[in-house]
C-alpha cells in the first residue's frame, strides 16, 4: 500500500496538465484503477486483516483524491496566473483618436429648412431625379420650343435608338412635384420638396448638381400677400436676424405674377457675409401658380389658387455660414469638410417657433 500511495503521490505532483491528471485518477482510483482493485480484495479477507486493510485503503483513496484535487487547483491558478502575465492591459494609456464624420453644410440646412417650414404647416414631398419631359416642362407651361428649356441648360437621358419619345431629363428644378403633388392629393395643399437637381452650369454660385426646395400652397384665397409673409418669416427664422431681402419682378412660364428674391450680402476679403455691402445675391423664384399648371394638376383654376417658390438650398447655406464658393461644397476635401461641417448632436440653429 505504502509503494501505491508513493507513487501516485510522486506522479500527482509532477502533472503537467489536467489531461494527466485525469488519466492519472482513472488509472488510480477510476472503477478499474489499482486502488479499487484493491478494495476488491477484502472481501477474501479474514475479518481480522480487513479490519487492518479497510480503513488503511479508504485513506489511501482520500489521500489520493485530496492530491488530485489540490494538484487540480494549483493547476488553475498557475494557468491563471500565465494568462493574467500575457492579457494585462494597461488602463493608463490615451485612447487612440476615433476618425468623427461630419454633417454636410447642405444636409444640415435642408433639416433646418424642412424644420421651419413643417412649423408653419408644411409637409415633405418627394419626386424622381430623373424626371420625364412632361413633368419637368409641358405640365409646368413650358412647351417644346418655349426658350425657358434652353436657358435652363439641361442634361438629357439617352433613349434606346429607335425610340422616337422625348428623352428623359436629369430634373432641371423641383418643379415638377408640385405637378405629381397635386395630381396625388389635390386642392388644398401645403407641401415642400427638398432635393438635388442639375444643370450645366459651372462658376463660384453655379454647380451642375445643386438643391432646391420647392415650396407650394394652393387654397381658395391664398394670395401674393401670403407668399410674402411666408418668405421673410422663413428668411428671419433661418438666419436668425433680419435679413434685408430684395423682391424682383421676374418671369417663369408657371407662375404669374411672378418675382425673384435677393438677398444683401458683401464678398469683401474672400469671404461671404449676409446683411451687409453693395451685392445681391439670388436665393429663390417664386410667384402664384399659373392657372395652366393647376389644370396640369387636375385642380380647377376657377375654385382654387396658389403660390409656390423654389429657393437654392446651397445659396442660403453659403450666405448663412460665409461659404464663398458653391463649387468646394462638392469637391470632398476633407479640410474642407471638417472646417464647414457639423457634429452629428449640433442642433439646427434656427429661431425657435415661427410667429403666426
Ligand atoms: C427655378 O428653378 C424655378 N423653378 C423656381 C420657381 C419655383 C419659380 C416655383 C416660381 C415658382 P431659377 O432657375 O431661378 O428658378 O432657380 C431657383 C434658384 O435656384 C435660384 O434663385 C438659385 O438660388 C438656385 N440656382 C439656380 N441655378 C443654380 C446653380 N447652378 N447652382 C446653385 N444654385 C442654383
Ligand atoms: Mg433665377
Amino acid at each position: 500500500m505504502e509503494e501505491l500511495r508513493q507513487k501516485y503521490i510522486a506522479a500527482i505532483s509532477e502533472a503537467a496538465d489536467e489531461g494527466a491528471l485525469e488519466a492519472l485518477r482513472v488509472q488510480a482510483v477510476g472503477k478499474k484503477g489499482e486502488v479499487s482493485l484493491k478494495m476488491r480484495e477484502l472481501g477474501k479477507m479474514t475479518p481480522e486483516e480487513r479490519k487492518v486493510a479497510g480503513p488503511a485503503l479508504n485513506a489511501l483513496k482520500d489521500e489520493i483524491n485530496s492530491a488530485l484535487a489540490a494538484k487540480k487547483a494549483a493547476l488553475a491558478d498557475v494557468a491563471l496566473e500565465e494568462r493574467l502575465k500575457e492579457e494585462w492591459l494597461d488602463v493608463t494609456l490615451p485612447s487612440r483618436p476615433t476618425r468623427r464624420g461630419t454633417i454636410h453644410p447642405i444636409s444640415q440646412v435642408t433639416e433646418e429648412v424642412t424644420a421651419i417650414f413643417a412649423d408653419m404647416g408644411f409637409a415633405v414631398a418627394e419626386g424622381p431625379q430623373v424626371e420625364d419631359d412632361w413633368h419637368n416642362f409641358d405640365a409646368l407651361n413650358i412647351p417644346g420650343h418655349h426658350p425657358a428649356r434652353a436657358e435652363m441648360d439641361t442634361f438629357y437621358m439617352a433613349r434606346a435608338e429607335g425610340d422616337n419619345r422625348p428623352p428623359n431629363v436629369l430634373r432641371t428644378h423641383t418643379s415638377p412635384v408640385q405637378i405629381r403633388s397635386m395630381l396625388k392629393h389635390g386642392a388644398p395643399i401645403r407641401i415642400i420638396c427638398p432635393g438635388r437637381v442639375y444643370r450645366c452650369d459651372y462658376d463660384q454660385t453655379h454647380t451642375p448638381m445643386f438643391h432646391q426646395v420647392e415650396g407650394l400652397a394652393i387654397g381658395k384665397d391664398i394670395s401674393m400677400a401670403n407668399l410674402k409673409w411666408t418668405l421673410e418669416e422663413f428668411f428671419s427664422a433661418f438666419f436668425g436676424t433680419h435679413v434685408e431681402t430684395r423682391f424682383r419682378a421676374s418671369h417663369f412660364p408657371f407662375t404669374e405674377p411672378s418675382a425673384e428674391v435677393d438677398i444683401r450680402c458683401s464678398w469683401e476679403g474672400g469671404t461671404v457675409k449676409v446683411g451687409e455691402g453693395d451685392d445681391w445675391l439670388e436665393v429663390l423664384g417664386s410667384g402664384m401658380v399659373h392657372p395652366k399648371v393647376l389644370e396640369a394638376g387636375g385642380i380647377d383654376p376657377e375654385q382654387w389658387q396658389g403660390f409656390a417658390f423654389g429657393v437654392g438650398i446651397d445659396r442660403i447655406a453659403m450666405l448663412k455660414y460665409g461659404i464663398p464658393d458653391l463649387r468646394a461644397f462638392f469637391d470632398s476635401d476633407l479640410r474642407w469638410l471638417r472646417h464647414y461641417g457639423f457634429g452629428a448632436l449640433d442642433v439646427p440653429t434656427i429661431r425657435g417657433g415661427v410667429s403666426r
